[in-house]
């Protein structure tokens, strides 16, 4: 190894590496562990030595090396890579190790080489998975153009990186013999991930003692209600809280704000929206929604439950039994009223106290406040001795109420602050009827709305009682268009909203990308809902089908975009405009014609289920094709039924789907609409398909591309191709099937429909494998899964993870395909679609050859096959074939009594049960678990009485669990089957009332117990 002989500061590449899962792998290997290290450290210096690297320090089991030239650090990398994954390594280990690439200065000092790069450089390697390399976009830039021969970068988008403040964009290096895909980045908050919680434009202040306090109690139980009038600043204080739990481990820490909701029915809706889980008509929404949490570790915050205050009961003693890993922050201005909950009352802001100094006026929370509103406004306030007492007076006369103080300081653009506390002194009042006693507390607040309102000009007030009728935020356009009457021309709409954000009456928040939004805090919004109502139904009514056209317009100049270029800019704009669009949809469920909200909803079927709300699009669907006056067979009526027909299919209920595509097609044959008949027989086509009908499917095919080539309809046309090559590939002509995709491959590329292309890169990749072709196709479906994160497509993540996982498979890569097969389960548990679950446990089936208890594979096998029958679901004629391959092999390894048994105890297991236990035996699942209780866990037993509730056998099994020893490991320890393990451990957990295996191990370390 050279020395760079580096003298002063001066720009370097570094390479941190390190093995993952190193601390399991030493328990596992005892003594043996050294000579791995030893293997591992030659391995490392060997590339180095050939790149002409230098070794700065390797510590444990990771190296820090740094290089001149960017070039010769990702060859060195590449190297490493490709030793340590062919070495032969003690059975059944995987020396796997993570590594990062990042460029910047550092100085060599006494210390040795130092610099802020070199501490991004290991912040940035942590990030990666064992066996992927990441490269920081400074390296990446270096590194454009002069990559080693055969290598690429792919990018990986934006990741916040713990303890470094702004994200970082990261890149993983590409190369023969390395994985293409990994699980995602272990980036800090993965934003699509970890949290959903909404930037905050202004600044916090204070509240250090409320924070800690409310902290201890998240930490001590599992469900904090945070109670105060409106105004109060619950919510704010419980995002400061969540915000701060960020990155403790757990999964995350979500946002349900419940203030848009009209319906009680849409709170659990919206968590399972929140936490990405995928509905299932039909099915009671809390249901599937505790079965997708399961024992996961989360954290989620409902805000605004008060007005659908039983439902948030519901939901929360629902959640609280089934799910002993989540926990809730709740903020109301009633408590839920259950048992365990821990209500804590939002006091207001200190206020500083009557004769308090300068000095103390000034430090009072309430007052820091109202200045630094004001300062935002462009007023700061002034200090000297008098003009601080006002602004203690006016604090103290406002209670410290946030919300107050804020309409407050916004009136100190236009009138000076011993005038809005003298006219604040004279209403207050009068209110009182002359009593300085001062009011009560939610009259402090009413009576500084009241006056805020009472001092808006007319067109301010038209505007505002209008605005009431949005369910969430809205933009400049919406508002245009909703806010516009007889007193204000919709161009005057944009003047007046602005007068209302500087009177702090509706707020506006630049979202960082798009065009900032609007939106009305609860308790503005709902006293601008009482004058709405007070201005007369006709009003109301005008501004509700101001409204709903405006969101119908909207859905409808959507559907093209959502099948075009810019798609994924659509789907996040409808997101954050779902409140509104269920408004919409639930104002026309009253009106006598249902036309408009039959039109939206059909007109939002890409997103419906690209962004997991189908089955709630299809409940509305349901509803509104049943309202009287839908009856007719008009084409709204037959495109609804159209979109109806689709979230069936998807949702596996094959003969609805095929009742709805009959109906619309009796509609849509005799009237001539080409489009749809072509649209209705390629729904008609999938439906056979997924039954295993290729035969039968193949006519329908056919005539639909007689139509698509009729209107040259290049989507249309490409949607038909693609499901042609999946009738061929199963009846078994994979070469005339890939040609297929290809063609249609084109015509999506043609119409810059990523989202089709990825999800058809998955079957495009299927095919390939089913031809043998291992390279392209692992190609295409590494791609396939990078388009689908990267859209966060939860319904296509778990199609293209789960066909790379069966490539990997078939490549031998069985680590790569476990940890795939992971992915696809975890999402799909998430997102309820039980044909995904069932082609996920059927790879873990496959990839435990050898490694689990062949007991366990065979009741995998039977809890799949159980699923997809209860469907009347094919699978793919590839799957078909190696999960009877694997079958065999099981049945000649079992004998064929014992594997029946098992098999047949599998399919009455519970699909959900089995899934849970099958991750959390998988790396991946342990690692998703390793990260232990977010917030506390339940309430164990005590250590005393555990010690005669778990058996001595339990007890050994916890012990060996807490060094980290896998489930075969212990198998082999306790000499036990692995099946009993797994039984011994699901017992311990259900005693402990845990949910994972770290939470039961840390559990026993803390009592002492082992
Ligand atoms: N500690 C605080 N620092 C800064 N602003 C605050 C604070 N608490 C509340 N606010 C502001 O006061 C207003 C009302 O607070 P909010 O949390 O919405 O009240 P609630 O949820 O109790 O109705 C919001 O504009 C909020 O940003
Ligand atoms: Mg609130």
């Amino acid at each position: 190894m050279r020395s760079l002989g580096l003298v002063a500061t001066q720009t370097l590449t570094f390479l941190f590496t390190d093995i993952e899962g190193s601390t399991a792998m030493v328990q596992r290997l005892g003594d043996a562990w050294a000579g791995v290290l030893a293997d591992h450290h030659r391995l490392i210096r060997e590339s180095l030595a050939a790149h002409d690297g230098e070794e700065v320090v390797s510590q444990g089991d990771g190296v820090f090396a740094v290089f001149a030239s960017p070039r010769a650090c990702a060859g060195a990398a590449i190297q490493m890579q490709r030793a340590l994954a062919s070495h032969a390594w003690p059975a059944g280990e995987r020396v796997q190790v993570r590594m990062g690439i990042h460029s910047g200065e550092a100085s060599r000092t006494a210390a040795g080489l130092t610099g802020l790069e070199v501490h991004r450089a290991a912040r940035i390697a942590a990030v990666a998975r064992g066996g992927q390399v990441v490269v920081s976009a400074a390296a990446a830039g270096l590194l454009t153009g002069s990559l080693p021969a055969g290598a690429g970068l792919k990018d990986l988008g934006l990741h916040r990186l713990k303890d470094v403040g702004r994200a970082e964009r990261i890149f993983q290096l590409q190369a023969e013999g390395l994985p293409p895909a990994f699980p995602p980045l272990r980036s800090l908050d993965n934003p699509k991930l970890l949290n959903n919680l909404p930037a905050q434009v202004s600044s916090f202040v204070g509240r250090e003692v409320e924070l800690a306090e409310v902290r201890a109690l998240v930490g001590g139980s599992r469900l904090v209600t945070l109670t105060g009038a409106g105004g109060a600043g619950k919510t704010r204080l419980a995002l400061h809280v969540a915000a701060d739990l960020l990155g403790g481990g757990g999964e995350g820490v979500w946002f349900a704000d419940l203030a848009p909701l009209g319906d009680p029915d849409l709170v659990a809706v919206t968590v399972a929206d929140v936490l990405g889980v995928r509905l299932e008509p039909g099915r009671p929404v809390l249901e599937t929604l505790a079965e997708a949490v399961g024992g996961r570790s989360l954290l989620v915050l409902l805000d605004n439950c008060e007005h659908v205050i039983g439902a948030c009961a519901k939901l929360a003693d629902a959640l609280l039994r089934g799910c002993p890993g989540l926990a809730l922050l709740a903020t109301s201005r009633e408590p839920l009223g259950i048992g365990g909950e821990r209500v804590y009352r939002v006091p207001s802001l200190g206020t500083p106290a009557r004769g308090a100094d300068a000095g103390a006026i000034r430090a009072s929370e309430a007052v820091r406040l109202l200045a630094d509103r004001a300062a935002a406004q462009g007023v700061p306030l002034a200090w000297d001795g008098p003009a601080a007492e006002v602004a203690g007076r006016i604090c103290r006369r406002l209670d410290g109420i946030p919300l107050a103080l804020e309409l407050a300081a916004a009136r100190l653009r236009v009138m000076p602050a011993a005038e809005l506390d003298a006219r604040l002194d004279e209403r207050f009042l009068l209110l009182t009827g002359g009593s300085r006693a001062g009011l009560p507390r939610q009259q402090t607040l009413r009576a500084m709305v009241d006056w805020s309102w009472e001092l808006l000009t007319g067109p301010e007030r038209a505007v505002l009682a209008r605005l009431a009728v949005f369910a969430g935020g809205f933009g400049l356009a919406a508002a245009e268009a909703v806010a516009a009457g007889p007193q204000v021309p919709a161009a005057e709409v944009a003047g007046q909203l602005g007068a209302l954000v500087d009177k702090s009456l509706v707020q506006f928040g630049d979202a960082g990308a798009g065009p900032g939004r609007y939106r009305l805090l609860d308790t503005v919004r709902q006293y601008a809902a009482g004058r709405l109502v007070a201005a007369g139904p006709a009003a109301a009514n005008a501004a509700r089908v101001a409204h709903r056209d405006y969101y119908m317009a909207l859905a409808e100049a959507a559907a093209p975009q959502l099948v075009g270029p810019a798609h994924a800019e659509w789907l996040d704009r409808l997101d954050a405009e779902l409140g509104n669009l269920r408004a919409a949809i639930s104002f026309t469920l009253l009106q006598p014609d249902p036309d408009p909200g039959l039109r939206l909803a059909a007109s939002l079927l890409v997103f419906w289920s690209a962004r997991g709300h189908a089955a709630e699009a299809a409940d509305a669907l349901r509803a509104l094709l049943d309202v009287p006056g839908a009856q007719r067979a008009t084409l709204a009526r037959a495109r609804a039924l159209a979109a109806a027909a689709t979230l069936a299919e998807r949702a596996g209920s094959y003969a609805a789907a095929e009742a709805c595509c009959q109906e619309a097609l009796a509609i849509a044959a005799p009237a001539g609409e080409d489009y749809l008949v072509a649209d209705l027989l390629h729904q008609r086509a999938w439906i056979l398909l997924h039954q295993g009908k290729p035969g039968d499917a193949l006519p329908l095919i056919e005539q639909g591309q007689d139509l698509a080539r009729r209107l040259g309809d290049p989507h249309l046309a490409a949607r038909l191709h693609s499901a042609r090559a999946y009738a061929t590939n199963f009846q078994g002509d994979h070469a005339g099937a890939a040609r297929d995709y290809l063609r249609s491959l084109q015509l999506y590329h043609q119409t810059g429909d990523q989202r089709a292309v990825g999800q058809l890169l998955a079957n495009l990749g299927n095919a390939e494998l089913s031809a043998g072709d291992l390279d392209a196709a692992r190609r295409h479906l590494a791609e396939s899964l990078d388009i689908a994160r990267a859209l966060n497509n939860r319904y296509g993540i778990p199609f293209a993870a789960s066909n790379l996982g069966l490539a990997e498979y078939l490549c031998n890569s069985l680590d790569a395909a476990e940890a795939l097969f992971a992915e696809t389960l975890d999402v799909a548990m998430r997102t309820g679609v039980k044909r995904h679950i069932a082609y996920a446990l059927i790879g873990l089936a496959l990839t435990s050859h050898g490694r689990a208890d062949p007991g366990w594979s065979a009741r995998l096998h039977g809890a799949a096959d159980q699923a997809l029958e209860a469907q009347g679901h094919a699978l793919e004629p590839l799957e078909a074939r190696l999960a009877d391959v694997d079958r065999q092999r099981l049945r000649t390894a079992m004998g064929a009594e014992a594997f029946e048994a098992e098999y047949a105890a599998g399919r009455t297991l519970d699909l959900a049960q089995v899934a849970h236990e099958a991750l959390l035996g998988t790396q991946t699942g342990r690692e998703t678990h390793r990260g232990g209780a977010l917030v506390s866990e339940p309430d164990a037993a005590v250590s005393g009485e555990a010690a005669t509730v778990l058996t001595p056998r339990e007890l050994e099994v916890l012990t060996l669990v807490a060094q980290g020893l896998s489930n075969p490991d212990i198998a082999q320890r306790l000499v036990l089957s692995e099946h009993t393990v797994r039984r011994h451990l699901a017992n311990i957990l259900r005693k402990l009332g845990l949910s994972s295996r770290a939470a039961a191990a840390a559990w026993g370390v803390r009592t002492g117990l082992i």
